[in-house]
């Protein structure tokens, strides 16, 4: 009987799950903040962590180039051919639509051939040099979840700064140097991010595999997002679990990913030869064909929605929170301190709603901060650990989502303090440790640190743990 259910279920799983296939890059479940569930008590909502879908972000973004008059064509100029420097008579013109190269092609829909690029003016001005800022802006906290790709039509710049801002533009940090030569540009080793660690994955590099001039076929610049995502969530990404373990726990490391703004800064272009040709400056400039930025909005897992409007991304936000990246409590929902959702525990994370302030509802509610509350799923078998989930009371993209994630992999770690991975399915914590990966205190979570901390586990963790297995063993692999 249980086995027919768990088969049934199972096949509704694959059915489902085959059919939200194309989704390679959405990187997480939490695409619900709600849903309805069935308790003693009869309905009740269940809050889930949730965020907006990862998307192309170039749509929303606002280009600004320093100095403003940098792109070719105002006046009219000649240029030499990519393919051979020493056919000079192409034409860059900003008056005339075929010949013009705005800012605008880097971000329009490219797969057409020849392509339409952004170009700027030629090095005539050599030895002075030839530098373009490109700054993009979004007015809005966004996550990066690919790699940022940039598409030259121009040799690949000799040097070249990337940077990033996490305050509207007001301070900038480097994000990774680009050079031909490292020491030389930059007075820093060559690295390349294949070089770096779960440890070093912070540290801003500088590399030269993108660097080389007009001799090779690829114009091609990455910043790599995933290769460092490998270093947590496994080579092929499968192991995200560990990945949102480690943002939840480690700020540093969200905010990485996070940017308001980004400047590509071109510091010298390819010259391709270990002399610039100064009979032929007008071989010397910079074209991008294209620029992709994918990632989303940062609701601080509080909304599933941003919305474009008035040229403004909005996260539209859930759990009764409120401001541009739902970053505090509405009006009246102050009975405890804001916070941000958790991705813990996987796959549905924790929502951290706010709730209604203290004068006006009396007593605040006890709320239990990572684990849902199990009496309300009916566990049938404690050993077997068979969910009675009745299915209507999920919906089918909930369904769908729960993959199999690891939460754990003695290799790639994220057991902390000292846990050690069990079956990939749970951290075994050491005695003052709790939490999906022995992150927290024990005391924190009994609410009891102090003098005389050292209080027992909540008594729900242990069925949440093999509810979460069960959940975890019966599905899919997460496929990317
Ligand atoms: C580009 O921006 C940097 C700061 O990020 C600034 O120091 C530099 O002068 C700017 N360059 C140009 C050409 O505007
Ligand atoms: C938020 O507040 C509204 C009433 O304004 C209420 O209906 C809703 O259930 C609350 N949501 C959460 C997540 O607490
Ligand atoms: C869990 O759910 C049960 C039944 O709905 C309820 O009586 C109990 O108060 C809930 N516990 C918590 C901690 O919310």
């Amino acid at each position: 009987m249980y086995l027919s259910r768990f088969l049934s279920i199972h096949a509704l799983w694959v059915t489902v799950s085959s059919v939200m296939q194309p989704y390679p890059l959405v990187w997480g479940h939490y695409d619900v903040c709600k849903t309805q569930i069935y308790t003693e008590e009869g309905k009740v909502w269940d809050y889930m962590a949730c965020q907006p879908e990862s998307t192309d972000m170039t749509k929303y973004l606002k280009v600004k180039l320093d100095p403003p008059d940098i792109t070719c064509g105002d006046p009219p100029e000649t240029f030499c051919a990519m393919g051979n420097p020493y056919m000079c008579n192409n034409e860059c013109d900003a008056s005339t639509p075929e010949l013009a190269h705005p800012p605008e092609l880097m971000f329009d829909f490219e797969g057409r051939h020849p392509s339409t690029f952004w170009q700027s003016a030629t090095w005539k001005e050599y030895p002075k040099p030839l530098q373009v800022n490109i700054t993009l802006s979004w007015s809005k906290t966004i996550e990066l979840t690919d790699n940022i790709v940039i598409t030259f039509e121009s040799g690949r710049p000799d040097q070249m700064i990337l940077e990033k801002s996490l305050d509207y533009g007001r301070t900038w940090q480097p994000y990774q140097y680009y050079a031909t030569d490292c020491l030389d540009a930059f007075h820093m080793d060559p690295k390349s991010v294949k070089d770096l660690s779960q440890h070093t994955v912070l540290e801003i590099i500088c590399t030269e595999e993108y660097s080389t001039g007009y001799s090779t076929n690829s114009k091609i610049i990455h910043f790599e997002i995933k290769d460092r995502f490998a270093f947590f969530a496994g080579p092929r990404l499968r192991n995200m679990a560990s990945l949102y373990g480690q943002l939840d726990t480690t700020k540093k490391l969200r905010d990485f990913f996070t940017v308001t703004d980004l400047r590509i800064r071109l510091l010298r272009p390819a010259v391709g030869e270990i002399f610039v040709d100064e009979l032929h400056l007008a071989r010397y400039f910079y074209a991008i064909s294209d620029i992709k930025v994918r990632g989303r909005c940062k609701c601080n897992l509080h909304a599933t929605v941003c919305v474009y409007d008035n040229s403004k991304l909005t996260c539209e936000c859930e759990h009764n929170t409120t401001g541009p990246d739902c970053g505090k409590c509405k009006k009246n929902y102050q009975g405890r301190p804001w916070s941000p959702g958790s991705y813990l525990p996987i796959p549905k994370g924790t929502a951290n709603t706010c709730i209604p302030s203290i004068s006006s509802i009396g007593t605040p509610p006890k709320f239990n901060r990572i684990w849902p509350n199990i009496s309300s799923l009916e566990v049938s078998n404690p050993k077997q650990v068979a969910p009675k989930l009745a299915l209507s009371t999920v919906s089918s993209v909930q369904v769908a989502n729960h993959k199999r994630a690891n939460v754990c992999d003695n290799e790639l770690l994220h057991c902390q303090n000292g846990g050690t991975c069990h079956n990939n399915v749970r951290c075994l914590c050491p005695a003052a440790y709790t939490g999906i990966l022995c992150e927290k205190l024990r005391c924190e979570e009994a609410g009891s640190c102090g003098p005389d901390s050292g209080q027992g586990p909540p008594a729900h963790s242990k069925p949440a743990l093999l509810l979460l297995s069960a959940l975890l063993g019966a599905a899919n692999p997460l496929v990317f």
